[in-house]
């Protein structure tokens, strides 16, 4: 036998062998020291890193784990492909290009920080693929609301958890499965550098502007906190004192002895806050009292108030159930959404002779957001507002038009912002457009000062008018949608909104079901809204011919054609203000397109993902909400 010292230096070796091929390089903490394994050798009996209880091998194809976000800095220059975007005090002017020299670049307000909010998905062991599809699906759910929200909302799993330098030795205690699901949540949110802890089946639902997310959107924590009445639903604290109360967790006494503190441990983990929250001392974790702006879906809240959903989740039909609660929170958050507008939503049809073609996109969101939702339970409210008003079909959220953009924020706007060549080709009836015609009969800026004809005075130039339109569409909170007539289709209405809008309605008056065996119950469609008072509504005919020159107009816009782009190029320099309005409500959107892609790319091997929850992109996510 070689002697003891060379006999350690060889399982030092083989441990750390062992441990670069199966979890990588290990950071130095949770590197045993020389001396532990001396000791060990010596003492065979007393060595505790047995390589069996050590987690299983991480599997190669799960994600590389999330990495600590970085510095806020170190993003603020980047630009999304062909449209840039300039520092915040200068995207306050009238026409871009006085700042970008660039005809095609438009000016927008900076991207504002998302602080990220963390949720843990950890399912030890198989799970049956129905069951895992429904999980993924209320994740993703959770991931709109809370980017909805003005958040960036991140799935953590055991890998991350895995990075904490702590994680080896809370692992070799052998805690049980409850206790050490919420340390290993711990640890991933410690690894990520504290923040926002919130448990996925919590969301937010309230205005925007509700004081506890304004806070949390602030991202500075003058301690580590919980909420009252939500348990361990949701925790914020910084980084410093996230690792502070990990440290304290393991030198807790009861933790010295696992076996032996068993029966006490056990009780801890029911006790109110949860495991950790237990082990530390209650002046750790400050308990904020009076926040309401998020709704918590807990198994004792689900029994207590949602006994529909809470009979389907046992046993057998745990999929559907949650399937159902998906529908359940979703009908909420519409609900939350639809209570903040109490006027109902507005569609704003500036110069409505001709242009009812434009409208279509515009009234079909209007009519969908302000149908009642789809509900296993519509007459329930969500668990952190007991008094709100359910939806009635027969009361049901106002849908107006109007001509012109009301200002107050008791409506909810839709509008349709088209380029001016297709509103002037519309508006005069005209299949094509040239110098001459523009010159002697199309007046300039048409849709701005129509727009704005109420809202701001008379005495205001067009210049005036298109920054306040621009600071219509970058508020936030929002109380407006602009679309571009040019563009069909609207992808991320589930995203802007953090719900998904209703996508089946009950054939008659009367709310009804979609299927025999289906729990849900779907409203009627609301009507089109009434046509604006003194403007004739036109024949089909005429429709038609509308909808013909708008197919027309979108040509010309794209023409790669010499002499069509010196005819869109005229029209442009016609009207100068609304040409800036459609550029910068369309690089707004892309933006904003854009930002939620690159997001969901980095996101899509993660739980909670369009992709794992069975939602191909762009498809809206709304196809599989209502149907079961
Ligand atoms: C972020 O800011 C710090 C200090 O202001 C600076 O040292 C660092 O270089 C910046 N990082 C980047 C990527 O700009
Ligand atoms: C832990 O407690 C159990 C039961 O009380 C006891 O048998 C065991 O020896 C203790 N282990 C240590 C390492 O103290
Ligand atoms: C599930 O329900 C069936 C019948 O309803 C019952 O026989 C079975 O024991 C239940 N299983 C569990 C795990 O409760
Ligand atoms: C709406 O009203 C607010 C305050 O009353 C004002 O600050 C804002 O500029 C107005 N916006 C528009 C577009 O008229
Ligand atoms: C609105 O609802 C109808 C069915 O009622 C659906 O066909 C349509 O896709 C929905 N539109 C949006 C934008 O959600
Ligand atoms: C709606 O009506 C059509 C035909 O009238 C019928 O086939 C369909 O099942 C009905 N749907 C619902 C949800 O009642």
């Amino acid at each position: 036998m070689p002697p003891k010292r060379f006999q350690a230096i060889f399982v030092l070796i083989l441990f750390v062998v062992i441990s670069l091929s199966s979890y990588g390089a290990p950071s130095r903490d949770s590197l045993p020291t020389y001396d532990a394994v001396a000791d060990a050798v010596k003492h065979p009996q007393a060595y505790v890193p047995d390589l069996g209880e050590l987690p299983s091998v991480p599997n190669p194809f799960e994600p590389s784990p999330h990495k600590p976000p970085t510095q806020a800095n170190s993003t603020a220059t980047s630009a999304y492909g062909p449209i840039k975007w300039l520092s915040d005090f200068k995207w306050r002017n009238p026409l871009s290009s006085s700042v970008t020299f660039d005809e095609n670049t438009a000016l927008l307000p900076p991207l504002r920080e998302r602080p990220p909010v963390y949720t843990y998905y950890d399912v030890p062991g198989k799970q049956d693929k129905e069951l895992s599809v429904a999980e993924h699906r209320l994740i993703l759910a959770w991931r709109r609301a809370w980017w909805a929200y003005g958040f960036k909302p991140v799935v953590l799993s055991r890998r991350e958890a895995m990075e904490h330098p702590q994680y080896q030795l809370f692992q070799r205690m052998k805690l049980d499965a409850k206790i050490d699901f919420e340390i290993m949540r711990w640890l991933a949110w410690g690894h990520m550098g504290g923040g926002v802890l919130v448990n996925w089946l919590a969301l937010p639902m309230a205005e925007y502007e509700n004081p506890m997310l304004a806070f949390l959107r602030r991202n500075k924590y003058r301690e580590l906190s919980r909420v009252q009445t939500l348990d361990n639903a949701v925790f914020f604290g910084e980084r410093a004192d996230v690792d502070d109360a990990i440290r304290k967790v393991m030198s807790n006494e009861l933790l010295k002895n696992v076996t032996a503190s068993k029966d006490k441990l056990t009780k801890l983990a029911t006790k109110e806050g949860g495991p950790v929250v237990n082990l530390l001392s209650s002046k750790d974790v400050t308990v904020d009292a009076k926040a309401n702006g998020i709704a918590s879906y807990n198994m004792a809240t689900i029994s207590s108030k949602y006994k529909t959903v809470a009979d389907k989740l046992k046993n057998t039909t745990q999929a559907e159930g949650l399937n159902l609660l998906a529908n359940l929170i979703n009908s909420h958050l519409h609900l939350t959404w639809q209570e903040q507008h109490p006027e109902g939503v507005a569609i704003v049809k500036p110069v409505p002779e001709h242009t009812t073609a434009l409208m279509y996109e515009t009234t079909e969101i209007g009519r969908n957001l302000t149908q009642c939702p789809t509900s296993p339970m519509p007459k329930s409210c969500p668990p952190n507002r007991p008094k709100c008003k359910p939806c009635d079909a027969k009361k049901a959220m106002k849908l107006q038009q109007f001509p012109e953009f009301v200002n107050t924020t008791k409506f909810f706007t839709i509008g349709t912002v088209p380029h001016p060549y297709t509103l002037t080709s519309l508006h005069y009836t005209r299949d094509t457009l040239d110098n001459t015609f523009l010159r002697n009969k199309a007046q300039r800026d048409l849709w701005i000062r129509e727009l704005t004809q109420k809202s701001v005075p008379d005495e205001h130039t067009e210049e005036f008018r298109v920054l306040q339109f621009k600071e219509l569409v970058a508020a936030a909170p929002a109380h407006s949608l602009w679309l571009t007539a040019e563009r069909i289709t609207q992808h991320d209405l589930d995203w802007i909104f953090g719900f998904t809008l209703p996508q089946i309605a009950s054939n008659t008056t009367e709310p009804s079901s979609p299927s025999e065996e289906s729990e849900l119950i779907i409203f009627p469609r609301p009507e089109s809204p009434k046509p604006i008072k003194g403007i004739d509504v036109p024949d089909e005919k005429w429709i038609q011919k509308e909808e013909e020159r708008l197919k027309k107009a979108r040509d010309a816009i794209q023409s790669k054609d010499k002499n069509m782009k010196k005819v869109v190029d005229a029209v442009e320099q016609w009207n100068m203000a609304d040409t800036e309005a459609w550029k910068f409500s369309r690089a707004y959107s892309a933006r904003r397109t854009q930002e939620r892609k690159k997001w969901e790319e980095e996101e899509k091997k993660f739980a909670g993902s369009e992709k794992k929850a069975g939602v191909r992109p762009g498809e809206g996510g709304g196809r599989w909400s209502d149907r079961r």
